[in-house]
């Protein structure tokens, strides 16, 4: 069994992954490095369910223009589970500002500005519940197991 517990988190993929045709990408390096796919629906985010998911950035200078761009167009949204899967999405995501963002990192191979980032990930265990909450409703988690999860 695994020594490290299962974990879920959100990923969306952004307006600019969308509009790039990149929701595929993004998925398969998940996929590939073992992580499952429980949920997954593409919306236009509500601008209060915007709100609330960036609160902690309300007085942020960059706020207005994030909440803005997480509006303007569709996102892909997925719970992901696996193995540490919270850590291990944001190592496969990179640095926050894509210039800094170390190749073979989806940012780092994908994206060059901070707002159009590409994916955003829940950044701990108490973000990742209360942003799927926003997303997805305890009914949408299908359970299954990948054939080849003997090796996750
Ligand atoms: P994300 O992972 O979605 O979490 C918050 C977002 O705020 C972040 O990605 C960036 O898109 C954005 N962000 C963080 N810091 C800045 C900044 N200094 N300037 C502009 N946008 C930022």
């Amino acid at each position: 069994m695994p020594e490290v517990p299962n974990e879920r988190t959100l990923v969306l993929v952004k307006p600019d992954g969308v509009r790039r045709g990149l929701i595929g990408e993004v998925v398969a390096r998940l996929e590939r490095k073992g992580l499952t796919v429980v949920a997954a629906r593409m919306l236009r985010i509500p601008p209060a369910t915007a709100e609330t998911h960036y609160a902690e950035h309300k007085d942020k200078p960059f706020y207005g223009e994030l909440v803005g761009y997480i509006t303007s167009a569709p996102v892909f949204a997925m719970a992901i589970e696996g193995r540490s899967a919270i850590a291990v999405v944001r190592a496969l995501i990179g640095a926050t500002d894509p210039a800094k963002a170390a190749p073979g990192t989806l940012r780092g191979d994908f994206a060059l500005a901070m707002t159009s980032n590409l994916v955003h990930a829940s950044d701990s265990a108490a973000s990742a519940e209360r942003e799927l909450a926003l997303y997805f409703h305890e009914k949408d988690y299908l359970s299954y197991t990948r054939t080849d999860a003997e090796y996750f």
